[in-house]
C-alpha cells in the first residue's frame, strides 16, 4: 500500500490479484476484510496535502506546515490551493479586494436574517443562503460568507453590535476585527493567519471526504462545504477545541491534573486535544501554533500552564494505552491560541471552518475533476426472508 493506484487499493489490500481481475464483471466483490473507520483505504489522490502519521510532518500546498503557518497569510494559501481549481483565479492583490467586496455583499445578507441557533447550525444556515455553482465567484462568496457569518454570529451571541465588514483589510485582519471588534495588533493578526493557514487542509480527514463524496455527484460547491461543515461540528472532529477549554478550566492548576485525568478515565471520558488517527506521533500543527502563542505575549501564563498539564496528560495516556501512541492533537494548541486572540469559545469551530474551507473548495474542485461519483461497497450481512430465498 505504499504506492498504489486507489481504484486496485483494496484488491492491494488482500494481496490476491483474483478480484482485480473480476474488477468488472458482475461478480466482483470487494476483500471481505472491514473497516467502519475506512482505515488505510485510499479513497482519492491529492495533490493538495500529504500527511505523514508516523513522521509527524505536514505538507500543505508544497510547503511544511511550520514554514506556511510563520509565512503566509489566508490570501496567499488560497491562491496556493486553489491553484489548478479554478480557470480564472487572478493576482493576489485582486484576490485581496474581491474577498473584500463579497464580505460587505455577504455582510448584507446576513442582516436580512438573524436567528439565535448553535454558532455551528447557524453558520450553517449561512452556508445554505449561498446559491450554488462551480465556478471562482461561488467559492469567493463561500469564503466570504463564513467569515462574516462566524463573526456575526459571535457577537450576536455575546448580545453585542455587529461590526461590518472593511474590504480594505485583508481576510485574517478583518475576520479578526469584526469579532473582537477593535483593531488587532499585528502579532494578533499573524496569530490568526497563521491558525487558518495551518489547519486549511489536512488530507482526507472525515469532514473534507464529506465535502469530496457530495462534490462526485457535482452538486455544486456550496453543497459540498455544507456537508464538510457539518461533519466538522462533530466532537471527534472540529468540536474538541472549546471543550479543551472547558477540561483546563476544570483541572485549574497542574498539580491537580493528574487527579482530574484519573476520575476522567473513570467516567470513561476521552481526553479533549489528544489521540489522532493517523498521527503516531506528535501532531506537527501543535508545534506550528505553540509558535503563535509565543508571539502573544500577554498569554504566556496560560501556555505554561497548559504545557505542565499537557506533560501529566501524556504521560498518563502512554501508561493507560503502551501500545497506542496517544499524544497532542491540533486541537489543544488551537483553543488556548483563539483563547489568546480573545475570541470566544463558542466560535471556536467556526473559526475552524473559516480555515478549512480552501481545502474543503480545492478538494471538491479536484473531485469533480475525476468526472467520478464516490460509490464504495457494502458487506451484506443480513439474511434473506425463507419465504422470498431463491
Ligand atoms: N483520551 C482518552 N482515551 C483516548 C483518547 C483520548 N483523547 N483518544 C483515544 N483514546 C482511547 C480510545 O478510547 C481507545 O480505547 P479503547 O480501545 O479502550 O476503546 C484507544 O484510545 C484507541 O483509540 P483510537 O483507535 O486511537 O482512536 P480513534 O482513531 O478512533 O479516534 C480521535 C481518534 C477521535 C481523535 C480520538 O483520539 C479522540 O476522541 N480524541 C479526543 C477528541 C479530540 O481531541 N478530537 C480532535 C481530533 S483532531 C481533528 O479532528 C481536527
Amino acid at each position: 500500500l505504499i504506492k498504489i493506484d486507489a481504484t486496485y487499493a483494496q484488491c492491494a489490500m488482500t494481496q490476491n490479484g483474483d478480484c482485480c481481475q473480476m474488477k468488472n464483471s458482475t461478480h466482483f466483490r470487494p476483500h471481505r476484510a472491514i473497516d467502519p473507520g475506512l482505515e488505510g483505504v485510499i479513497a482519492a489522490e491529492t495533490k493538495l496535502s500529504d500527511v505523514d502519521g508516523n513522521a509527524g510532518r505536514l505538507i500543505i500546498a508544497g510547503v511544511d506546515v511550520a514554514a506556511l503557518s510563520a509565512r503566509f497569510d489566508f490570501e496567499d494559501v488560497l491562491l496556493m490551493l486553489w491553484d489548478g481549481a479554478f480557470q480564472d483565479l487572478p493576482s493576489r492583490p485582486q484576490v485581496q479586494a474581491a474577498l473584500g467586496r463579497a464580505r460587505a455583499l455577504a455582510f448584507d445578507r446576513l442582516l436580512k436574517g438573524r436567528d439565535r441557533r448553535p454558532a455551528m447550525e447557524a453558520l450553517r444556515q449561512a452556508l445554505c443562503g449561498v446559491e450554488d455553482g462551480d465556478g471562482l465567484a461561488v467559492a469567493l462568496d463561500l469564503v466570504a460568507t463564513c467569515a462574516v457569518a462566524t463573526a456575526a454570529i459571535t457577537r450576536h451571541g455575546l448580545g453585542l453590535p455587529l461590526i461590518p465588514p472593511d474590504p480594505s483589510l485583508s481576510h485574517g485582519e478583518d475576520l479578526l476585527t469584526m469579532i473582537v471588534g477593535h483593531t488587532p495588533s499585528r502579532a494578533q493578526v499573524r496569530g490568526l493567519d497563521g491558525y487558518l493557514v495551518t489547519v486549511s487542509d489536512h488530507g482526507l480527514n472525515a469532514s473534507t471526504f464529506a465535502a469530496r463524496v457530495v462534490a462526485s455527484t457535482q452538486a455544486g460547491l456550496t453543497s459540498a462545504v455544507v456537508a464538510g461543515l457539518s461533519a466538522l461540528k462533530g466532537p471527534l472532529h472540529g468540536g474538541a477545541p472549546g471543550p479543551v477549554l472547558d477540561m483546563l478550566d476544570a483541572i485549574g492548576t497542574p498539580e491537580r491534573a493528574e487527579a482530574w485525568i484519573e476520575a476522567a478515565f473513570a467516567r470513561g471520558e476521552r481526553l479533549m486535544g489528544f489521540g489522532h488517527r493517523i498521527y503516531q506521533v506528535r501532531d506537527p500543527r501543535a508545534d506550528a501554533l505553540e509558535a503563535l502563542i509565543a508571539i502573544l505575549p500577554k498569554n504566556l501564563g496560560r501556555l505554561e500552564m497548559a504545557q505542565k498539564i499537557e506533560q501529566t496528560a501524556l504521560k498518563r495516556l502512554s501508561e493507560r494505552y503502551p501500545h497506542r501512541a496517544l499524544q497532542t492533537n491540533v486541537e489543544y494548541y488551537t483553543a488556548l491560541l483563539l483563547e489568546a486572540l480573545q475570541i470566544p469559545r463558542a466560535a471556536f469551530t467556526c473559526i475552524f471552518a473559516c480555515g478549512r474551507i480552501l481545502g474543503w473548495i480545492a478538494h471538491a474542485r479536484e473531485q469533480v475533476a475525476t468526472g467520478r461519483i464516490v460509490r464504495p461497497q457494502s458487506l451484506f450481512t443480513g439474511a434473506l426472508r425463507p419465504d422470498y430465498a431463491a
